[in-house]
């Protein structure tokens, strides 16, 4: 039986609690219904499993063992790690982590099966543990050559430069595949916003490596989308928004304004932290 928050999608959870942080959910997420009765969910940040009575939330954090995601660790460089979790194998902690990302993603249904996806959760490490910032799902195979199924950086943790991150991690393991990707449609607005600013990045950051003007101007649309994974129609949808695309004796060709250079340089020098490719360990799902 559903109940009537699913059928209406209300907003069911006034506010949550995980780690040391409060926030509020944006969107409807099916939870059992009488946490909506509750003027504080409680969040375990390590097993994401929620209580909507403290007491019981106490005595959780009492027992609970875990200090990071459960699954294998296939990154780690300075405060930063990767682990890879499986919808078949990590099954609890699979469905508690779609449950809490549904309190911030509105599109999106929330898929009860969650055998077909891989899950990156990105951490933070201290000397407590491995503190979630964020993740991806991945579907084990996808015939659209989607890369990423849905991703989420923790309300309390955006604007910081971290969904570029999972977004560059993304790219990075389909380099490794050797595939191009594209994440799955439709974007949510501010999937769309970072999308558009990781693609404008990765593309002008690989044609400013080609040194001399003369390969700029001649590097394809296929070259750029075998260096950096991104897909063909990607890369022209955002040569275009750049402007970079200029019609020439009955051709396009690319061109890389001063203004785009420049505008490049300005955003790169804000990064905070970038995905060193070097200490990914991975295989592909097979
Ligand atoms: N307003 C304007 N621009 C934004 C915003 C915003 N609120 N958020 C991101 N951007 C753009 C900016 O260009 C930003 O770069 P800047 O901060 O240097 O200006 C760039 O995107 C990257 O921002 P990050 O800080 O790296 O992104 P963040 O960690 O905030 O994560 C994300 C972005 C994952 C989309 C986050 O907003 C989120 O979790 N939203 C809720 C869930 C969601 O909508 N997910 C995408 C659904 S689509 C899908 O899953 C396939
Ligand atoms: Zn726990």
């Amino acid at each position: 039986t559903q109940n009537i928050h699913e059928i209406s999608r209300v907003k069911n959870l006034s506010r949550v609690q995980i780690g040391q942080y409060e926030v509020e959910p944006w969107y409807f997420s099916p939870y059992p219904p009488e946490f909506s009765d509750s003027s504080l969910v409680y969040i375990c940040e390590f097993c994401l499993c929620a209580y909507h009575k403290e007491i019981c939330f106490r005595r959780h954090r009492s027992k609970c063992k875990l200090r990071h995601p459960p699954g294998k660790e296939i990154y780690r460089n300075k405060d930063i790690s990767f682990f890879e979790l499986d919808g078949r194998i990590q099954k609890p902690y699979c469905r508690w982590l779609g449950l809490l990302s549904k309190l911030f993603l509105d599109h999106k249904t929330l898929y009860y099966d969650m055998d077909p996806f891989l899950f990156y959760v990105m951490t933070q490490n201290d000397e407590y543990g491995c503190h979630i910032l964020g993740y991806f799902s991945k579907e084990k195979e996808s015939l659209e050559n989607y890369n990423l199924a849905c991703i989420l950086t923790l309300p309390q943790h955006q604007r910081k430069g971290y969904g570029r991150l999972l977004i560059q991690f993304s790219y990075e393991l389909s380099k490794i595949e050797k595939k191009n990707g594209s994440p799955e449609k439709p974007l949510s607005d501010l999937g769309l916003l970072s999308y558009r600013a990781y693609w404008s990045e990765a593309i002008v950051d690989y044609l400013l490596s080609l040194k001399r003007m003369d390969d700029r101007s001649a590097a394809s649309v296929e070259q750029i989308a075998a260096a950096t994974a991104i897909t063909p129609l990607d890369i022209v949808h955002t040569l275009n928004t750049l402007g970079a695309l200029k019609y020439y004796r009955n051709e396009f060709v690319l061109h890389l304004s001063d203004a785009i250079i420049e505008g490049f340089i300005r955003t790169s020098k804000k990064h905070r932290h970038v995905i060193d490719p070097s200490c990914i360990q991975w295989t592909p799902y097979s």
